[in-house]
């Protein structure tokens, strides 16, 4: 039995569910795209807003969430698909759909994928190092990168997806050591970055940055957010919206301006809305998040507020 058989409630809570049904204010009968289906949290409401004739498109690329999804969602009329969010045009163009009302993405992963330590998402749980969200479509797990990559390739990645500021030292550590091992697990990974690095330990594990940047490259996770950013504005309708949560200052530097320079779309976020203190309190995961809603305009001349 794997770790997510043995615990069918999702452990994972949605975040800004009430600001993203405020803000995407869907209508009976709509047809709204939920790119990452999670648990289910804002799948399941924007169901109930959308409910009886409307239906929601749900994406995952993970098949052990879109079970839990599945699951937490019954009854609703939603329609699940093992998708990546930036192949939501051909999926919506299987199902005859040409344009939908709303959109909306919620990036990262999900705390179901972070405890399951058979995924290797967590330093704090030892587990094979994996990190794919799709571990049967994709090919090249964390593992396979760290063991391939050279120093000055694995420095990038860490200084660039990490924001690592010894990303040189520790890429030359894993080479170093790699001479006589391959690294295969979680926390050996997790050793050797607090070996590379100088000085007392902050109150952050500095695995963190490590481990949040080769999950960023192997799932493609940027490059697929500035996909979807430039072809959702061909299947979201003139007028519709699109709410887009992110976790840390990558993913919402892409979305600010993919919002603010793409003239097809009209923000209607000037700073990014961010998590009230009650919600604050009860899911700490709240804490770092940032939504920001855009309107598809309705043709490119419209003028537009400065962000
Ligand atoms: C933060 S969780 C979403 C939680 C969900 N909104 C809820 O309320 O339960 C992010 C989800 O996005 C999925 N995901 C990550 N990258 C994806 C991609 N490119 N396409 C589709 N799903 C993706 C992950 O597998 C994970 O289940």
């Amino acid at each position: 039995m794997s770790d997510s058989e043995s615990n069918f409630a999702a452990v994972h809570r949605g975040v800004l569910i009430a600001e993203v049904i405020d803000r995407l204010e869907p209508k009976p009968g709509a047809i709204v795209l939920d790119g990452t289906a999670g648990a289910g949290g804002h799948t399941a409401a924007l169901a109930r807003r959308v409910a009886p004739e409307g239906r929601v498109i749900a994406l995952d690329r993970d098949p052990e969430m879109l079970e839990l999804a599945r699951k937490a969602t019954e009854g609703l009329n939603i329609d699940f698909v093992r998708a990546s969010y930036d192949d939501a045009r051909s999926v919506l163009a299987e199902r005859g759909i040409e344009h939908v009302d709303a959109a909306i993405l919620d990036l990262g992963l999900s705390s179901d994928q972070l405890a399951w330590a058979h995924r290797g998402f967590s330093f704090q749980h030892e587990g094979p190092l994996d990190m794919r969200f799709d571990p049967d479509r994709q090919r090249e797990s964390a593992a396979d990168l760290v063991n391939r990559l050279d120093a000055e390739s694995l420095a990038d990645l860490f200084y660039h997806y990490g924001e690592e500021r010894f990303s040189r030292r520790i890429a030359r550590r894993i080479v170093e050591i790699r001479k006589s091992e391959r690294i295969e697990t979680t926390s050996r990974l997790a050793e050797i970055v607090r070996k590379s690095i100088p000085g007392k330990r902050g109150p952050i594990d500095p695995a963190t940055r490590v481990f949040q940047a080769l999950r960023i490259a192997v799932n493609d996770e940027l490059e697929r957010l500035r996909a979807f950013l430039t072809e959702a504005t061909e299947f979201i309708k003139p007028g519709g919206r699109l709410a887009i949560i992110s976790f840390h200052s990558l993913e919402d530097r892409i979305v600010k301006h993919a919002f603010r320079d793409d003239p097809l779309w009209s923000p209607l976020t000037r700073k990014p809305i961010t998590a009230e203190d009650q919600e604050r309190a009860e899911n700490p995961r709240s804490r770092s998040a940032k939504m920001r809603v855009a309107e598809r305009c309705l043709n490119t001349k419209q003028i537009r507020p400065k962000d």
